[in-house]
């Protein structure tokens, strides 16, 4: 039996996504801006598949612009924003994702603006009232705090944050890139200039994603070139890739309510599944709280015991695909910057289980008794 249990790392292509993309992977293959009926019907394509999100997040389509995905949609946001607006100060948390704080470095080694890190709390939550206090010290002021993070789940409230922005007259950047497709937004209501998505996240295809730019906000492009999408993207259009997304996002939400609930039950029956097995085990941040954390991710931390040694290699021996961090990362020899940033250095086995439609509960119980197994 073979388990995918990383969800949040990518997901799998839904049939009905594959189907819309198929005539523009063949006979609709025509460049959009070329002027005779091939461009045309591109074109149309596209003006289509911004239409469906902008309505999805009840905003202009005006307001979206396709990118390569969630990093060139992050890196395009932050970039404009601070060099558009002279910010001078970006606010905002170590457990962000590598795309949103080596953007912020990289602006920061330029001299191009300062970060400011709020202080988290051990299960990684912002202080509001240092973030309030430190928007009333500041003016220029960007506030950048991912929705929903993509390790350990804990979600923020982006109309209360945007409130506060509001009031102190902040940009606000959330990369939403774990809630797209997960969670309704109604942006026209929310106070916030830049928020995205990536289409493998919600099963769309890889390599396209969007930003929304709240039209008080015009930023310049990131990609420079032609004058594609309004001169706010340069480079021939993923036309396949902004279908499938926009049929993804469709499915995501005409179906939400049913898959939220199947995949809350997964991850409820996870959770009490690894408390039976073994004592001692935590979950991270606020991902063991349903109510403040993604449904889809589950952060798990494993009592020291030798048997934890390569524990994700020996549930890949099983069939079962976890993950110890973001999917970014599991490359790399250093542990995860987000379980770091809560714990200090910490030696402790961390494995991040995340859930989605296609996943079932006979999967879930087949992971745990394998985790039995290999845990004694
Ligand atoms: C929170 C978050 N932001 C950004 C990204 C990057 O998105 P993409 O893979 O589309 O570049 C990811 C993907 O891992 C993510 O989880």
């Amino acid at each position: 039996m073979k388990v995918y249990l990383d969800n949040a790392a990518t997901t799998p292509l839904d049939p009905e996504v594959y189907e819309a993309m198929q005539p523009y992977l063949k006979e609709d293959f025509g460049n959009p801006s070329s002027t005779h009926s091939f461009g045309r019907q591109s074109k149309s394509a596209i003006e289509s598949a911004r239409k469906t999100v902008a309505g999805i997040l009840n905003v202009t389509p005006g307001e979206i612009f396709f990118t390569s995905g969630g990093t060139e949609a992050d890196n395009t946001s932050l970039n404009g924003l601070v060099q558009k607006y002279n910010i001078q100060k970006v606010i905002t948390t170590p457990i962000e994702h590598h795309a949103v704080l080596h953007t912020l470095e990289h602006l920061e080694s330029a001299g191009l603006t300062k970060i400011k890190m709020l202080d988290l709390t051990p299960a990684g939550e912002i202080e509001k009232d240092q973030l309030i206090e430190w928007l009333k010290d500041e003016n220029n002021v960007l506030v950048s705090l991912m929705h929903g993070n993509n390790e350990i789940g804990n979600l923020i409230d982006l109309d209360e944050i945007g409130a506060m922005c509001k009031e102190h007259k902040a940009f606000f950047h959330s990369d939403s890139v774990q809630t797209m497709g997960r969670y309704t937004f109604d942006l026209r209501k929310t106070h916030i200039h830049t928020v995205l998505g990536s289409a493998h996240k919600f099963h769309g295809p890889k390599g396209i994603g969007f930003m929304y730019v709240n039209s008080d906000a015009r930023i310049p492009p990131f990609i420079l070139g032609g004058g594609q999408e309004r001169d706010m993207r340069a480079g021939t259009e993923n036309v396949y890739g902004i279908v499938g997304l926009a049929k993804a996002m469709e499915i995501a939400y005409r179906d939400l309510g049913k898959n939220r609930e199947h995949v809350e039950k997964l991850k409820t029956r996870m959770m009490t599944g690894l408390k039976g097995l073994i004592p001692g085990v935590r979950f991270n941040g606020l991902s063991g709280d349903l109510n403040r954390s993604l449904y889809s991710v589950l952060s798990v931390s494993l009592p020291p015991s030798d048997k934890n040694e390569m524990i994700l290699f020996q549930l890949d021996l099983k069939g079962i695909a976890a993950s110890g961090g973001s999917a970014c990362g599991s490359g790399a020899l250093k542990g995860s910057h987000v379980i770091n940033a809560l714990e200090g250095d910490t030696d402790a086995a961390t494995i991040r289980f995340s859930f989605g439609k296609f996943n079932t509960m006979e999967e879930i119980d087949y992971a745990l008794e394998k985790m039995g197994a290999i845990l004694g």
